[in-house]
């Protein structure tokens, strides 16, 4: 191998592969273990993006490399509407008893993050006979033609890819720092989620709304983190209504907040969770998890898909919730979520360009600014971080409307000293964007 090999595969990558799928850097992957990945020069980077948070349990992980072999030695495929097996029906069971709510549940499988939540937008519409869904700003949920239109950010989501799908209605978010009615946390008396009232008054008939759709922390809005009160008031304001609340868990799910799903921290029971990326290991599953009585409203054969909770990825799926639930893995995750508010916290103490540390868990952000009374976004050196980073040796993100707020989204089996490395490449990174 020679120091030509990334090169060759980016020249190649240009000409063949359409630039629609962005590379986020110009890394070649040949093989990645645990929290690091190799490129095909044989350069070693820790990973701090885990596939945009794909890789809780770590690249390759024993158990599910093991899951996977084992399955596909007695088969592959059989279609769930074709010949049912007991992984997607034992995945169900352990998901439904995940969720919160003392309630009975049903689950369903699909591939995709945007799959699962336009399965459930279909469920929450066909449960109500209401057409409207309410979305936040900020909020991200997929590339599809619905989820695109849930989703908030024009460039690159939805720019040119109009018309979007109707009956779609946006209204602000908790996002404390920068409060969209310009109030501040607690005096506000969370004012963000009682708009929600006035919008059925100017902007839609609560009796038209079917759902309202939020991520616990929204993940490519720039974990941004609602205070306590947030989703329980929307939760109340929503069963007010007759509206169902959505919990979009794809990115928060699987553990990354420390909890099994993000919804815990705020103690709320939504009456639908979407959970994807990490779910299965790496490999493509999505699941839809609600109130029975929601989850069964749509008749036999209106949901579903023809590779929808593949066996491999289902049986994947079980060994990361052994991983994670049997193996302490999530015990980790808090351990990981800790270790980072500490050094972020430090760290803030030091470096004006930080304006804000938040997030639950590891699932943690800094949002940088050029200057923390004007929070001016710094997405020049959010930019520039990421690259010098890359450089050094650490793959990590960025997000957020204005690309300025660098995330974590680590695999919680790296180790101290992996973690160490990865945040002192961040800290040394830092020194040089601010010089
Ligand atoms: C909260 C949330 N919902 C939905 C999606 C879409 O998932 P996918 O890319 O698997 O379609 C994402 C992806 O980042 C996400 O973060």
């Amino acid at each position: 191998m020679t120091s030509t090999n990334t090169q060759y595969y980016n020249k190649l990558r240009q000409e063949h592969v359409a630039q629609g799928p962005a590379n986020l850097t110009p890394a070649v992957i040949a093989k990645a273990s645990g929290a690091t990945m190799t490129d095909v020069d044989g350069k070693e980077f820790i990973d701090f993006a885990g596939g945009i948070g794909v890789n809780n349990v770590g690249h390759a992980h024993p158990k599910v490399v093991k899951a996977i072999k084992d399955q596909a030695d007695q088969f592959i495929h059989t279609c769930f509407h074709v010949g049912m097996y007991d992984s997607y029906i034992e995945l169900a069971q352990k998901l439904n008893t995940l969720a919160p709510g003392n309630f009975p549940k049903k689950t369903m499988f699909a591939n995709s993050g945007a799959e699962a939540v336009e399965n459930a937008v279909k469920v929450a519409r066909y449960a109500t006979k209401r057409p409207a869904v309410i979305a936040f700003e900020n909020g991200f949920h997929g590339r599809t033609l619905m989820t695109m239109s849930l989703t908030s950010k024009i460039k690159p989501y939805k720019y040119g890819f109009g018309p979007f799908a109707p009956e779609v209605y946006r209204v602000p978010y908790a996002y404390c720092y920068r409060c969209p009615l310009g109030c501040t946390y607690p005096s506000c008396d969370i004012a963000c989620a009682d708009l929600l009232e006035s919008y059925f008054i100017t902007h839609v008939d609560p009796e038209s709304c079917a759902a309202i759709i939020a991520e616990p922390i929204q993940g490519e809005g720039g974990f941004i983190t609602p205070p306590p009160e947030y989703f329980p008031k929307l939760a109340g304001i929503a069963k007010k209504y007759g509206i169902l609340l959505i919990m979009d868990e794809v990115q928060s799910g699987a553990g990354r907040t420390g909890k099994f799903l993000a919804s815990e921290h705020w103690d709320i029971e939504p009456d639908i969770i979407t959970q994807a990326k990490s779910l299965a290991g790496g490999m493509p599953l999505s699941a839809v998890t609600g109130r029975k009585e929601l989850m069964d409203a749509p008749h036999a054969g209106g949901l579903g898909g023809t590779y929808s909770g593949n066996p491999l990825s289902c049986k994947a799926a079980l060994a990361v919730l052994e991983i994670l639930l049997e193996d302490n893995l999530l015990e980790r995750s808090r351990q990981l979520g800790e270790i980072l508010q500490q050094r972020f916290t430090q760290l803030a103490d030091t470096h004006e360009i930080i304006g804000e540390v938040r997030g639950k868990g590891p699932m943690l952000a800094l949002e940088l600014v050029k200057d923390r009374k004007t929070k001016e976004p710094a997405s020049e050196a959010a930019k520039e971080l990421t690259r010098i980073c890359y450089e050094k040796g650490l793959v990590i993100l960025s997000c957020g409307n204005f690309g300025n707020v660098i995330r974590t989204l680590m695999p919680f089996v790296i180790t101290d000293e992996q973690l160490d490395r990865g945040l002192s490449i961040l800290e040394d990174g830092l020194q040089q964007v601010i010089k």
